[in-house]
């Protein structure tokens, strides 16, 4: 079987490089000629535990190949997967001009039947587009070729993505012909040993159940985030609350933990978009409506803490943060609370020394040379009244506290992710906040 995946972002390059571990025979395209050229030099344009050796392994092994025409490979493919960047529009909807533009190219360039699925994740009714799209430029070609369309959202997350593509917990595919159903069936059934379930729908429910998923799960942040913040309040441990809901299995366990807010690329773009395909369909989603609020009053948190912890009088202070990235073993910095909390220190006079095993160059790219890159976790707490932990990276869970209290100027902890023990950390000497106790 041979696919083409169009677009080398994250999700292309993970869907391109593990199909073709299972076997298929993968041509990835990207209009980008230096992202293309560094790929077939085995140069990875992401940072994602595994992928670099996976590229490289299908590479060699001849079913993973690299291209900047789609015109050039699509008549050797029965298959071609969609998934370039849909970014916010102004007004917080997804821009579909190249998801449209990888559609007119198709139109006019194939020459026989071929399935175009999307995996980009798109509003509800994109596929008629996608559909129309195609349909016109064969018209204008004045050719009569036979064609599917369908929707086949990715659920991954960055940082384990290898791992979520190879055992989903399901697979989601809305098609409309016993055709297009028979090619996606043949394509994901490799995974099929791996014992989970390919869903079938209709493509409207398929575009739908992305967005869904991503703001029922971000819905659970916000929520977890406003009862960690009245446990504040009324004097309990969101941790206990925690365990005590999560262990109702209608609850269940997972994205429970409260924190600084969510960031990312998904859960505060399709947030957004949701809530304006509601509108533009005259209706509003009201409980999505605070999940933003909470979200974004969330990002400010930790830096609320400091001022009140040292009486409003921030000027001139050093704040070490240990994390930059939106969440662990990612160098992604879109949406993270880290660029809200280092805007409001940088203007409250203080100087910020930070530290992340991944998202330096990221951060440096984003806000130059505002704030101090340290060499490492301890050389960021050097002369610190205060650290900050932003991002709960492994190597962050269980530091030589006895160093840092000699180290910092004051021992104040600001645990933005609950990593650490209260007790144990006030024993050691710590003035310590956390979230929600
Ligand atoms: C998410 C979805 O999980 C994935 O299915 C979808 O395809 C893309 O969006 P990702 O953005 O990579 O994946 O990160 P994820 O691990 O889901 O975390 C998202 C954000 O929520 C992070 O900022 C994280 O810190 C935050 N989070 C997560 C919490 O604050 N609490 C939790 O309990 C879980």
């Amino acid at each position: 079987m041979k696919a083409a995946i169009v677009g080398t972002g994250y999700v292309g390059l993970v869907t391109g490089t593990c199909f073709a571990e299972i076997g298929v025979n993968v041509i990835c395209v990207d209009t980008n000629s230096e992202k293309i050229e560094a790929l077939k030099k085995g140069v990875i344009p992401i940072y994602e535990s595994g992928l670099e050796e996976m590229v490289n392994r299908n590479v060699k092994a001849g079913r993973l190949h690299f291209t900047t025409s789609l015109e050039s490979c699509l008549n050797d493919v029965e298959v071609v997967f969609s998934a370039v960047g849909t970014p916010p529009d102004e007004d917080g909807s997804a821009d579909l001009s190249y998801v449209l533009e990888v559609a007119r190219t198709i139109g006019r360039n194939m020459q026989k039947y071929m399935l175009v699925v999307t995996k980009s994740t798109v509003p509800v009714g994109t596929a008629k587009k996608v559909r129309a799209a195609i349909q016109e430029e064969l018209d204008k070609r004045g050719v009569n070729i036979g064609f599917d369309v369908a929707s086949n959202p990715e659920f991954l997350k960055e940082g384990n993505a290898i791992n979520d593509f190879m055992s989903p917990d399901r697979v989601v595919v809305g098609v409309e012909s016993e055709r297009a159903k028979k090619i996606m069936s043949k394509l994901y059934k490799p995974f099929l040993l791996n014992n989970f379930r390919v869903i079938f729908m209709d493509i409207p429910s398929a575009e739908m159940t992305k967005y869904a998923a991503n703001s029922m799960l971000a819905t659970r942040i916000s929520f977890m985030n406003d009862i960690a913040n009245l446990c504040e309040l009324v004097g309990a441990d969101v941790n206990m609350v925690r365990s005590g809901i999560g262990s109702d299995t209608r609850i269940g366990r997972k994205f429970l933990y409260p924190g600084i807010g969510y960031g990312g690329s998904c859960f505060p773009k399709d947030v957004k978009a949701l809530i304006k395909t509601a509108e533009l369909n005259g209706y509003q989603m009201r409980v999505l409506h605070a999940v933003e609020e909470v979200n974004e009053s969330q990002k400010s948190i930790l830096f609320n803490k400091l001022c009140k912890h040292f009486n409003n009088d921030l000027k001139g202070k050093t704040i070490a943060l240990w994390g930059l990235a939106f969440k662990p073993e990612t160098d992604d910095m879109r949406e993270a609370p880290s660029l809200v909390l280092i805007d409001k220190l940088l203007k409250a006079g203080c100087k910020v020394r930070a530290y992340d095993p991944a998202a330096m160059d990221e951060c440096r790219r984003r806000i130059g040379e505002s704030i101090y890159y340290a060499k490492d976790m301890y050389d960021a707490v050097l002369d610190a009244d205060a650290m900050m932990l932003v991002t709960e990276w492994k190597e962050f869970r269980l530091p030589s506290w006895a160093v840092i209290k000699k180290t910092m100027e004051q021992p104040v902890v600001l645990d933005g992710r609950n990593i650490y023990d209260k007790k144990d950390m006030e024993e050691q000497g710590f003035s310590y906040h956390c979230i929600g106790h």
